[in-house]
Formats: C-alpha cells, structure tokens, sequence
C-alpha cells in the first residue's frame, strides 16, 4: 500500500511569513507548494528586522500565505493530514503569530498539530531535498544561527560548536550598514567583494587559536569599523575601492574561519560517528566564496557534500512541514496548549551560548 502523509507547514519565526504543503510518498519529499512572503522593504531603512514590524507584517500576512500554498499544492485543508508550525525559536511576536494561526486551522478542521523547532527544519532541510541518511554532520549559517550539529536522527542532535557571539550573516549585514550598502547585508558586500582585494586588510580570523568549533564574529565585525574610522581619518572619506577591499577581506576572513572550523567540526563529527556526509544550509550558504571553501574543505577530508537549494536553504516553511512529516512518524503530537519559545536549544544537553545578537535565538 502506498504510504501518504500530507503536511501544512506555517513559519514566522524571523522576517519571512511562509506557508507550505509538502506531501511524502512511499518515503520521497514531494514539495507541492513553498510560499514566501518576505519583509526585507519593511526593515532595510533599520538595517536590521525590527521585531515589533516584523510581527505585525505576519498578523497580516499569514492567513494569506496559507491560502496560497494551498492553491499553488491543489489540495483543501481537508486533504491536509497535520499542521507543522515553527513554535521557536525566535521573535517571539511572529512566533506567536504562527502558532496562532496553526492552532485556528487545526481546530477548525480537526487536524493534530505539531510545534516544530526552527533549527530541527533547518537541519532536517537536506533530508527533504536530498534523502540524505542520519547521521550527519550540518553547518546552519544564517544571519541568526551558526553552529555545528551532529544530526543523529528527527529528534537526536549533537551541538558541536557555534558562535559565542553574532551569526555570520548578521555581521554581514552590520559590515553593510557600517560601509553604506543596503539591507540584508550578504548579497550587497558579496557583489562589492567582486572588485576588491581581499589581502589589503588583515582582519582577525577569530578563536582559530583555540582548538574547538566554537567562533566569534563580532570582533571581525569591530576590526572592520577601526580599518573604516582610519580610512576616514586619513582621507576624510572612503573612495568606491576603500569599500570594495573591506568587503573583500572581511568575505575572505569570514570564509576562512568557517572553513577551518568545519574541517575541526568534521574531525570532532568522526568521534560520534564514522559516515561522512556533511551537509551546510542557511543564508550564507549563498555566498558563492564561502561555499567554495566548504565544498574544497568536505572534498579534501573525503565527506561527501550537501548544499541544498537556496531556496530551502533560507527560511522556508516546506523543511517545518517536512520536519513535521518526520516526527508525526514518531508519535509527535501537539495541542491548544502549544506554546511559542523565544530560545529552544536543538541540543537540549550542550551548555547554553552567549550572545544575543538581531534574531534573539541563537539556541
Ligand atoms: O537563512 P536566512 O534567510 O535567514 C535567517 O537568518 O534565518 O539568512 C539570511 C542571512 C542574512 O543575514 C543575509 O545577509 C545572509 O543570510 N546572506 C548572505 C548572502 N545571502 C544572504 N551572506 C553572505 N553572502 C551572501 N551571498
Ligand atoms: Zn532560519
């Protein structure tokens, strides 16, 4: 008999209102519909998403998403089997906002509802795209979250370090504000990067000198600002060249560090377990230099490597409906008592970080 599960997912968890149905069969991801509104045009005049904007834009935004991704799928809500929706970590507004609507739809039509960790359907993402096998290793890079996990099965993950401070894309996005680009940040200085020279300014590759997987990127971020305030300092300004060149050493300083520290993180993965499967999702996952760099770092230490779609990658709501799928198979069920978490830590046995950072979910 052929087996069918059809999900709903819901995610608002950041600045993107998304809705998703995502239908497996006989064990394959089918994603009949992945909806994504974004608020980038709401933000960019902050530099950063302002928590209180964004949870406004999902109040409105939801039910019109959901619809969508209804309609794109070609299914009912009667065709719908559960609700995934992300019920953290994050800004606790649009959380809300998400956990909310599901909780309507699943009353409304008699549906069991399942409150899904934002970093599980991040790190479940190369599994829905590329049926990749537990366990593996996952970098998650994005402008909220930075770490290592060991993802041993849809419930079972290892933290094997992260950032101690800000996630890559936020300095990103903090180097673009600093230097007059746009928002968000990793696109702007990445195409900036293009015409610079990576070796003019030597910023630090950050706690290189310590042996584990943990980083740190608000100092890189510092360094920037005083190589900035000096160029200031001498020539009252700085020249179209001045910005490409920072932007450059800065991409380049950054992509070092994750490189080095995945080949640390797969040295460390190979304790836990001895497949070789590494697999990198989140924003910065776009950056054309530093997927290079972890696609050459995976080669070389013989791991095969995931990169999933871009699309999937970013923020998303088809990987919270497919994580959904994954633990509906275990037995998850949630009811009217879901709550939305600001901090939810995918490894509930690692020690908790530092930092705070734009998103306020670094779990
Ligand atoms: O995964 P995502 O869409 O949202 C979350 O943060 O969860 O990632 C967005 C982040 C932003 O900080 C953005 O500046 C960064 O990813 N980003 C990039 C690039 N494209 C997006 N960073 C570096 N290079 C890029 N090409
Ligand atoms: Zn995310």
């Amino acid at each position: 008999m052929t087996d069918v599960l059809t999900m709903l997912g819901i995610e608002s968890s950041c600045d993107d209102t998304a809705a998703a149905v995502v239908r497996r069969i006989d064990g394959q991801a089918n994603i009949l519909s992945s909806i994504v509104v974004g608020q980038n045009e709401l933000h960019s005049a902050y530099g950063g998403v302002v928590p209180e904007i964004a949870a406004r834009a999902h109040a409105e935004q939801l039910d019109i998403a959901v619809e969508r991704a209804l309609l794109d799928a070609g299914v009912n809500l009667t065709d719908i089997d559960a609700i995934a929706v992300t019920a953290g970590p994050g800004l606790i507004g649009g959380v809300v906002s998400g956990v909310m609507c599901a909780k309507g739809i699943a009353t409304g039509i008699g549906k069991p509802l399942i409150g899904i960790n934002h970093l599980v359907g991040h790190a479940l993402t190369p599994r829905m795209t590329d049926s990749i096998k537990y366990p593996y290793l996952m970098l998650l890079v994005s402008g909220g979250h930075c770490q290592f996990l060991a993802v041993l099965s849809e419930t079972n993950f290892r933290r094997i370090g992260g950032t101690i401070d800000d996630a890559p894309g936020e300095a990103f996005d903090k180097t673009a504000k600093l230097l007059g680009l746009g928002y968000p940040g990793g696109p702007l200085v990445e195409k900036a990067a293009l015409g610079g020279d990576a070796l003019r300014f030597k910023l630090p590759r950050p706690l290189l000198d310590r042996p584990n997987c943990d980083m740190s990127f608000s100092g890189l971020k510092t360094a920037l600002r005083r190589a900035r305030d000096l160029l200031i300092e001498k020539q009252g300004g700085i020249t179209e060249q001045d910005r490409n060149d920072l932007c450059a050493s800065f991409q380049m300083a950054v992509a070092d560090t994750l490189a080095e520290k995945t080949r640390r993180a797969m040295v460390a993965f190979q304790n836990i377990s001895k497949t070789k499967s590494f697999a990198v999702a989140g924003g910065v996952a776009a950056n054309s230099l530093i997927g290079e760099k972890l696609r050459a770092i995976a080669q070389r230490e013989g791991f095969s490597f995931f990169s999933p779609p871009l699309k999937y990658c970013t923020d998303n709501a088809a990987m919270i409906a497919w994580a959904g799928i994954e633990q509906y198979d275990k037995g998850a069920r949630d009811d009217m008592t879901l709550a939305a978490r600001p901090r939810w830590p995918i490894d509930q046995t690692a020690k908790p970080m530092l930092g705070s950072g734009k998103k306020g979910a670094k779990a």
